[in-house]
């Protein structure tokens, strides 16, 4: 697709740039205020000419949308809100006719209360479909079966008053966990898979991959103590029995093995919130469970040179033989990095995408990641993600990084039309929209851009080893194959590097692009380049 001359090809997935679709914040094309799968198909444009070799598209499933798409009634149909299924057959069709893949979002874990299956399985303890979901007994105290919570807060387990046994969810009451230890769910799902796969899906990006198996005893989770990670202290409880259980795997395997048997290999990317030593695992021996992992530790490190390098470096020891990293900064449950790791400072977020796009592996994009954009403060009123509404103020919740994209200044920016209220606010398209940027050629989003445009002209880019260089503090410095040298100053102060021969590829202000280099690279605060030794005209 890339017009490619390796002896032999990378399948598309590593080779190309990964680009997260939240589809409710995209584009509205019916003027409703929420975005629609006739809208991402009216702005397929942007993302070919961005380079993107494939979107994932957070849930367009039907759901009641307690969690905004993550709690689904209906695996195989399309949520009212965004269209029909012809409009999806549109897109996937248009993203294809222009050489772009298409990864839709599946949610294995747990589904809506308001899916038939779980309507059926609390019907009655002796219904067939009981046994799809996780039911127990009460205590002795009548209280839940064990001590899970969940990621809400408060207890895993929720009463059901009518058949005297407690239901187990992970997240939120609405969203029940299905009990993988079924065969039925297992087969169900393949069906699922097969469903969106024959329509010409290209992969999926399967949510908490994680914690899909729990302990057949339901047994208690242990104490947190103080050498557990923040997130873990808080929870009170390692979540090593209501989640992260080893026969996951074989699940995983049976999902790849249902992938690989297409004439063209479907791609899963799996949502592992975990330690790089259980990342590593979701990939099994490197080609028969995850084709990619999303790199956590990276996604929650901050934009500290050794703390990066350290994590990229240890991902790299980590994974086995043939598996492939994953790098994103961003995400629809994450503060943007922009704000996150940059703190809207323009040299940091270029710095950023600068080593986002050059490490080896594939990059995921967020909406907006590509013009450096911010989080937008959400009022309470306005408020749309039941965590928010729940913790606020301590904790606002995910709608600051949900906000529409702005594709143009002015009101509805290009979202939607300008009288219509948007399902989250805007933000300030003025401040930052994608038709401004495309013809600065200064721009964040010209240079992420280009350095995707670097990526598939430079062989090394795409696959060359990724290699770290000693760098003074504060400077993350590596080489990708043998002629590629990538060095960002994450730091206040000006950095120099010695021994640098060749010539500036690209440079994160632009300025320097070109630059020939004699021995010592200077970098001003917060400024990273991509180099290259030799004549520069290294074909593929
Ligand atoms: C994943 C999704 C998140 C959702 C959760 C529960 O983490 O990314 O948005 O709330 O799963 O489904």
């Amino acid at each position: 697709m890339s017009g490619r001359s390796d002896a032999q090809p990378e399948p598309w997935w590593r080779s190309g740039v990964l680009y997260q679709v939240y589809p409710r914040s995209f584009a509205d094309s019916n003027v409703d205020g929420v975005g629609d799968l006739q809208g991402i198909v009216g702005h397929l444009d942007h993302l070919e000419w961005l380079g993107v070799d494939g979107i994932w598209l957070s849930p367009v499933t039907v759901s009641p949308d307690v969690d905004w798409g993550y709690d689904v009634a209906d695996y195989c149909a399309v949520h009212p809100d965004f269209g029909t299924m012809a409009d999806f057959d549109v897109l996937v069709a248009r993203a294809h006719d222009r050489g772009m893949r298409v990864l839709l979002d599946v949610v294995p874990n747990h589904t809506s209360d308001r899916h038939p299956w779980f309507v059926q399985s609390r019907s009655s303890r002796d219904h067939p479909m009981r046994e799809w979901y996780l039911w127990a007994d009460p205590d002795a105290d009548g209280g839940p079966p064990n001590n899970w919570v969940s990621s809400c807060g408060g207890p895993a387990w929720t009463f059901d008053q009518p058949t005297g046994q407690y239901y187990m969810h992970n997240h939120f009451p609405e969203q029940p966990d299905l009990n993988w230890w079924n065969d039925e769910v297992r087969a169900a799902f393949d069906e699922i898979f097969r469903f969106w796969f024959d329509r010409g899906v290209d992969g999926f990006r399967i949510d908490v991959c994680n914690l899909i198996i729990k302990d057949a005893d339901l047994r208690d989770n242990p104490p947190a103590t103080e050498d557990d990670d923040l997130d873990v202290q808080l929870f009170g409880q390692r979540p090593v029995f209501s989640g992260n259980r080893p026969e996951v795997h074989d699940l995983l395997r049976r999902w790849r093995r249902l992938a690989d048997s297409y004439a063209e290999p479907r791609v899963l990317i799996g949502e592992t919130p975990v330690p790089i030593d259980a990342l590593a695992r979701f990939y099994g021996d490197g080609s028969d469970e995850l084709n990619l992992a999303f790199n956590f530790p990276f996604l929650t490190a901050p934009l500290d040179a050794d703390t990066l390098r350290g994590v990229v470096e240890d991902t790299e020891a980590a994974l086995p033989a043939g598996a492939w990293p994953a790098w994103t900064a961003s995400n629809h449950d994450m503060s943007r990095f922009s704000s996150r790791w940059a703190d809207g400072e323009p040299e940091r977020i270029r710095a950023a995408l600068v080593v986002l796009l050059c490490l080896r592996g594939t990059p995921v994009l967020y909406q907006g990641d590509e013009i450096g954009l911010g989080d937008s403060a959400v009022a309470r009123e306005d408020l749309r993600d039941p965590l928010g509404v729940l913790y606020w103020p301590v904790y606002a919740g995910r709608d600051a990084m949900r906000t529409p994209m702005p594709w143009r200044a002015g009101p509805g920016g290009g979202f939607t039309a300008p009288g219509t209220r948007p399902w989250l606010p805007m933000g300030d398209p003025a401040a930052c929209n994608v038709e401004a940027q495309r013809t600065d050629p200064g721009s964040v989003l010209v240079l992420a851009h280009d350095l995707i445009t670097l990526r598939r002209e430079r062989a090394e880019l795409r696959t060359g080893a990724y290699r770290s260089v000693p760098a003074p503090a504060g400077v993350w410095a590596f080489r990708r194959g043998d002629r590629i040298l990538v060095v960002a100053n994450l730091s206040d102060d000006p950095a120099t590097l010695d021994g640098v021969e060749g010539r500036i590829l690209v440079s994160s202000d632009r300025g320097r692009d070109g630059e020939g280099i004699g021995g010592r690279l200077r970098l001003s605060p917060w400024a990273a380049a991509v180099t290259a030794t030799g004549t520069g005209t290294q074909a593929e």
